[in-house]
């Protein structure tokens, strides 16, 4: 077992833990299984809406190459904070950037979309009236790309449908509405001479984030709180999208918004544990974001509680007691898990410290092998997710052909707590990506945290959408 071996734990007690173990275990064989149906998916999802995965066309149809230039705004919602920013693309890969974070409560998390909307419009106009902002191009009104890091169903650069929310949200009567026409009327409603001009998902502004700065970029993935990836796509091969969708002369290729959260909603090809399925059947959206369930910040530490607890149940852990916060639904944070992996001591001093000041756990009721059986939870919960997260990887270098006939390396742009700062995530992926694309791809695979790609994604997003409107314009 993967670091039990020493502890003085029973022969009955090292079975048990061995039986959960096992079931967290994901083989290579299942692994390409996994890659093997991202593939089809992918195809489904491009040919009809509705499929397994979303496949957003996003209708951004360039990666920019470090060229750039031009003052834009920059709002970004889909995490705990809400960001407003400004971003002066200089060219030559360079950026300068002014910004204000603004909390998004539980409320207006769950409240009415329009009050979350509004509290959008004012975060911008007390960014514009606090800030000294330059002035948009040409003394316009200023340029506005907006990272919403939901799953949308775009039907323009600047149009888009919310399809349901992830993540926690679930702020009412936003699903099915367009939300960059949400976020216009109510800074319109605030005569602020702002132009919502793209809607981007976190994913493609990632992508194209790291473009800028790299040159190139075949795949924007996010590990965090929630998990996703963009890449480019054929246009030919993006089928669904219905004639006239596009105005003007057809382009060559189309970012694509994969949404691989949902991956495996019908529960074909990932291995689910007890663990899982009590997750998922408590979360607010049971059935949905399955692959997300098993990779993101948002799941992981609920996941290792609910293990940790199970251990408690059956007396093999902290001599079967628990704690207020360990009961508590979501009380383990993935940061906890983070923190627990990183102290690599013998005796563990820093879990004691989270398990007692942070889990409420009485010193007395922590034996001398919970310290490892607590490191060992977290270790097979994380590992499973980087192994799992190197399936979607895996699956874009065979969709994108992008490794065939060149010795180029393949740059993946990526962001999230998990890829920025989990002890051993990247290298657990990496792991994973060798048996699944072969050794030689691997080391190609150049994967760079992608700065900022929610602000400068969404400003590079923003040009993109001025420089189409002004060839239509001609
Ligand atoms: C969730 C969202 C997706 C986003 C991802 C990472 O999966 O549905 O749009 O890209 O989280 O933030």
């Amino acid at each position: 077992m993967t670091s039990l071996a020493n502890t003085s734990l029973n022969p009955a007690a090292l079975d048990f833990l061995e039986r959960i173990e096992r079931q967290f275990h994901v083989d290579d064989a299942q692994l390409q299984i996994i890659v093997d149906q991202f593939l089809k998916d992918f195809e489904a999802g491009l040919n009809k809406n509705g499929q397994a995965l979303p496949m957003v066309p996003t209708y951004v149809t360039h990666l920019p190459d470090g060229t750039e230039k031009g003052t834009f705004l920059a709002l970004d919602l889909g995490g705990t904070n809400l960001r407003v920013c400004q971003v002066t693309l200089l060219g030559n890969q360079q950026v300068e950037m002014k910004q204000s974070k603004y909390r998004v409560s539980d409320a207006l998390k769950t409240g009415e979309a329009v009050d979350l909307f509004n509290y959008m419009a004012d975060s911008v106009d007390h960014f514009l009236t606090t800030t000294d902002v330059a002035p948009g191009a040409e003394d316009e009104d200023l340029y506005l790309g907006l990272t919403f890091s939901f799953p949308v169903d775009q039907t323009a650069i600047n149009k888009g449908k919310l399809i349901h929310w992830t993540k926690g949200f679930m702020a009412t009567n936003a699903i099915g509405h367009d939300v960059m026409q949400m976020l216009q009327d109510a800074l319109d409603r605030r005569h602020i001479h702002v132009k919502c001009a793209a809607l981007i998902n976190d994913t493609v502004g990632c992508l194209l984030s790291h473009a800028y700065f790299s040159g190139g970029c075949i795949l924007g993935a996010i590990f965090g709180t929630g998990t996703n990836g963009a890449y480019v796509e054929d246009f030919t091969k993006v089928t669904k999208l219905p004639k006239g969708a596009f105005e003007g002369t057809l382009p060559k290729s189309m970012v694509i918004n994969i949404e691989w959260g949902a991956f495996d909603n019908a529960r074909k090809v990932i291995p689910r544990t007890i663990f899982d399925n009590k997750l998922d059947r408590e979360s607010i959206n049971p059935r949905f974001q399955a692959y997300e369930k098993c990779i993101s910040g948002m799941y992981l530490g609920e996941i290792v509680r609910n293990i940790l607890l199970y251990l408690v149940d059956n007396s093999i852990l902290f001599s079967g007691y628990s704690s207020k916060q360990l009961n508590t639904h979501y009380g383990f944070d993935t940061e906890l898990m983070s923190n627990i992996e990183s102290d690599k001591s013998d005796e563990g001093r820093t879990v004691r410290e989270i398990l007692t000041e942070k889990m409420g756990i009485d010193d007395q009721s922590i034996g001398p092998n919970d310290i490892a059986i607590v490191r060992w939870a977290c270790k097979i919960v994380a590992g499973r997710a980087a192994k799992l997260s190197s399936c979607a990887v895996a699956a874009i270098i065979h969709e994108t052909h992008c490794a065939e006939g060149n010795e180029d390396f393949l740059d993946v742009g990526v962001d999230g707590s998990l890829i920025a700062f989990y002890p051993g995530f990247e290298d657990g992926l990496r792991e994973s990506l060798r048996t699944l694309v072969g050794e030689s791809i691997e080391k190609r695979t150049r994967i760079g945290l992608a700065k900022d790609g929610s602000g400068i994604g969404a400003a590079l997003g923003a040009l993109g959408a001025l420089k189409a409107e002004r060839a239509r314009a001609g």
